[in-house]
């Protein structure tokens, strides 16, 4: 492999920068990389020391979080001229490899693919936590956005109201079963309390939305965040009314496997950047997917997605906060 076909690390640094800005549950950001300058090969792993043993056993969200990492740096990789050609899962490797990716400088097909295109709203993305507009999303943006999932190979449903009135109570039954579970409270507290404030991961009280006192979106609580004192003087976000006829959506896969679970993330990642450019607010919602039970009752039984994977609130609102990352120091190593 000649020194000039494969991208430089300062390069590859540079993509790692955007990878880290994807959602991750709980902003856990569970994701190691390491490049192999000689090979040209970046391989993608699990960081098993972020794993959540209560609320998220089989780790499937941080599969999902790692999965939007990697979709990210295919749109930096992209953005930058070159064609990112990911292996999810090779066969052989430890389970926690998830993806090795090497590059090629992009063709006229590859650039055809879109994924340039969404590098601006890689740094725009955040998770919004507050109440959005009545106003409805046009159905051309509802489209566009199942597209995206499409090409990712997963599917998003998009609820009509009656449903979307069933989802909003599954995250409530789920939030209720949090509240009464010690040990998930204390998974969320170690996420959120101020013990958090300044380090660089978590998700920080500015981050975390108003309690909802009127509407019918659904926005976690956290909880866990309160029960620890973590709210912290002058930190809580109060309540507020949140929007009534919220436009919410399931992105789903066909299989379960890990496999899967990182492909949904990419296929989330593609739908919140699409959203983003767009113009919309997007946040997500995973708590009745923390729930077995749940969960399934979550699917919707016309769906070619028979497994919801995350539960994303589309509107438009304030422009959101940025929360925290850890340096591309600490999350990427070269060889
Ligand atoms: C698998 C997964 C599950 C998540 N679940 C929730 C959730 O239940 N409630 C919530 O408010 N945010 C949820 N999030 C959003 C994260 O908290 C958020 O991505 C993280 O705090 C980083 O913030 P950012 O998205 O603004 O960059 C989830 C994200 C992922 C990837």
């Amino acid at each position: 492999m000649s020194a000039a076909s494969v991208p430089g690390p300062e390069a590859v640094s540079s993509w790692v920068a955007d990878a880290v800005l994807a959602p991750s549950m709980h902003n856990a950001q569970p994701w190691l990389f390491r490049y192999d300058r000689i090979q040209g090969v970046l391989t993608l792993l699990l960081d098993a020391s972020r794993t959540m043993p209560r609320t998220d056993p089989a780790a499937r969200g941080l599969h999902v979080g790692c999965g939007a990492a990697l979709f990210n740096l295919r749109v930096a990789a992209a953005a930058a001229g070159w064609e990112a050609r990911v292996s999810v899962r090779p066969a052989g490797f430890a389970p926690e490899l998830l993806a090795a990716v090497t590059f090629a400088p992009a063709t006229g097909d590859a650039a055809g693919d879109g994924l340039a295109e969404l590098h601006p709203a890689i740094a725009r993305r955040h998770t919004s936590r507050a109440p959005f507009s009545e106003r409805p999303v046009p159905g051309e943006l509802l489209d566009r956005l199942r597209q995206a999932a499409l090409a990712e190979g997963g599917a998003l449903d998009v609820a009509d109201d009656w449903r979307g009135h069933t989802l909003t109570d599954l995250a409530w039954d789920a939030e209720q079963e949090e509240k009464l579970s010690p040990e998930a409270l204390e998974e969320i507290a170690h996420w959120t309390s101020e013990r958090a404030r300044d380090a660089p991961e978590g998700i920080p009280a500015y981050a975390r939305g108003p309690r909802r006192h009127g509407g019918r979106a659904l926005v976690r609580e956290f909880p866990g965040a309160e029960a620890a004192g973590g709210a912290g003087e002058g930190a809580d976000p109060g309540t507020a009314v949140f929007e009534w006829s919220p436009c919410l959506a399931v992105l789903g896969t066909r299989r379960d496997e890990p496999a899967d679970w990182v492909r949904a993330g990419q296929a989330m990642e593609r739908v919140l950047l699409r959203a983003t450019l767009d113009g919309l607010s997007t946040s997500l919602n995973s708590q009745a997917l923390e729930h077995p039970d749940l969960r399934w009752l979550l699917r919707d039984p016309l769906s070619g997605a028979a497994y919801p994977q995350m539960l994303i609130r589309l509107g438009y609102g304030p422009e959101a906060p940025a929360t925290p990352r850890r340096p591309v120091s600490e999350v990427l190593v070269v060889d």
